[in-house]
């Protein structure tokens, strides 16, 4: 039997346009997980799409609309492997309009790498993603500084982009300095996997380097099991079966567990990944599992799994720290727009904001604000008008991240600090 490697997940954040596809493209063609062959069919494909250029981002963008527009619309899902790692690869969309799905794919994801294009430096989305990057608990990040081909390769002009990418991360991963910074040309291949000769004043790791050298993805067993429901189907001669990815804790069958905000218990009598039976599913696993005891239409989306004996938390209300990240006017209380959590997706309210808060410090700035507005950070107690499940950061901090949508954007991504529990 193959030997099985560690799992990363992995997801790709930046700018609209900054390249995140492309460098996937190059890293799956250049790790020999598309052959020469896929290559020849993507060349025809996009013969008849009346497209010149061949894309290595057509390896990702598979849909007529995404190639003709040259744009990420959903999240895809690729994987490589690597003398290390099994890694997955979530690609995310840049669009402004797609962040929603991005906002998705950055609670599934274990590291991140930030690709700016080094031409245009830092943009809006640069700094968006690396905040909801942070908010859902990422830890590790690497940004590759794209297009470096446009630059021709100059050591002076990285530094200056490099720079200005430390001074804007800063907020979110106080230590960016320390991080990985890659000089890369996605579409030439420099320093993704070989080592590029145009740039030899680089000297640290490539991108596939960088990304080998991640440190092994923290896999919370010790916490009580959480599992968000993504989908729940319905299988003939199986029963109801609720799909999702474990979070936290260890789930075997025999288990009486519990959906909630549902509230309906039922016992797990078989858990299932990639077809294959599980005597146990941890964090990480993508599961199907089928459940004795209920129907398919008494559970979905948005519940989150936990065992009886430690259900997962219902909130009331929560306090919670945000960042506001676009809004036309400010925000007060009262305003009611939606929120993002794990699978969850409900209307909520702006029940009080506390503080306003320095945001390169954290300390607070201002106590009881009427209002705040764009760029601000702040302590609030928002009330969903909905059940909603979520946890506390400092119990479960891998379900306490969530964002704030409103007319089409990302008003603000925070943490649930503080909640009020159902009883
Ligand atoms: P969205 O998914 O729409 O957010 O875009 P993306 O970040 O996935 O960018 P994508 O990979 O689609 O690339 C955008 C454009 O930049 C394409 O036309 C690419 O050919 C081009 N591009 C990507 N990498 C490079 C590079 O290293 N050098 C140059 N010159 N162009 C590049
Ligand atoms: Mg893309």
């Amino acid at each position: 039997m193959a030997e099985t490697k560690p799992h990363m997940n992995l997801i790709f954040i930046g700018h609209v346009d900054s390249g995140k596809s492309t460098t996937v493209g190059r890293l799956l063609y250049e790790t020999g997980s598309f052959s020469e062959q896929d290559k020849a069919k993507i060349q025809k494909d996009i013969e008849t799409l009346g497209k010149v250029d061949f894309e290595f981002a057509y390896f990702l963008d598979t849909s007529g609309e995404e190639r003709k527009k040259g744009v990420t619309i959903d999240l895809s899902h690729e994987k490589f492997v690597t003398d290390k790692y099994e890694f997955t690869i979530i690609d995310a969309p840049g669009h402004v309009d797609f962040i929603k799905n991005m906002i998705t794919g950055a609670s599934e994801a274990d590291a991140a790498v930030l690709v700016v294009d080094a031409k245009e430096g830092v943009m809006q989305q640069t700094r968006e993603h690396v905040y909801l990057a942070r908010v859902f608990g990422i830890k590790s990040l690497i940004v590759a500084l794209n297009k470096m081909d446009l630059l021709n390769y100059d050591e002076a002009k990285y530094k200056e982009v490099k720079d200005a990418v430390i001074k804007a991360i800063k907020v979110s991963y106080p230590n960016a300095e320390s991080l990985n910074y890659v000089p890369i040309s996605s579409k030439n291949g420099e320093n993704l996997k070989v080592r590029s000769e145009k740039m030899p004043w680089y000297t640290g790791p490539t991108l596939l380097e960088t990304l080998n050298n991640l440190p092994l993805p923290e896999r919370p067993t010790q916490l009580p099991l959480r599992i968000p429901v993504e989908d729940v189907y319905s299988i003939q001669g199986v029963g109801t079966v609720p799909v999702g990815k474990v979070i936290s804790g260890i789930m075997k069958p025999g288990d009486k567990i519990i959906f909630e905000p549902s509230h309906v218990t039922a016992e797990v009598k078989s858990i299932q990944m990639h077809y294959q039976n599980l005597d146990q599913a941890q964090p990480g696993d993508n599961i199907g599992f089928n459940v004795r005891g209920i129907e398919k239409d008494q559970v979905k989306r948005g519940d989150v799994v936990g065992l009886v004996s430690a259900p997962p938390t219902v909130a009331t209300e929560f306090t919670a720290q945000i960042i506001v990240l676009n809004h036309p006017t400010a925000i007060s209380a009262g305003y009611s727009p939606v929120l993002h959590a794990h699978t969850a997706q409900i209307p909520v309210k702006f029940k009080k904001i506390l503080k306003r808060l320095d945001p390169k410090t954290g300390q607070t700035a201002e106590e009881n604000p009427a209002t705040i507005k764009q760029g601000d950070a702040a302590i609030v107690v928002l009330e969903p008008l909905k059940p909603l499940s979520i946890e506390k950061s400092d119990v479960i901090p891998q379900l306490a991240g969530f964002a704030i949508r409103d007319m089409g954007l990302t008003i603000a991504a925070g943490r649930c600090i503080d909640l009020v529990a159902k009883t």
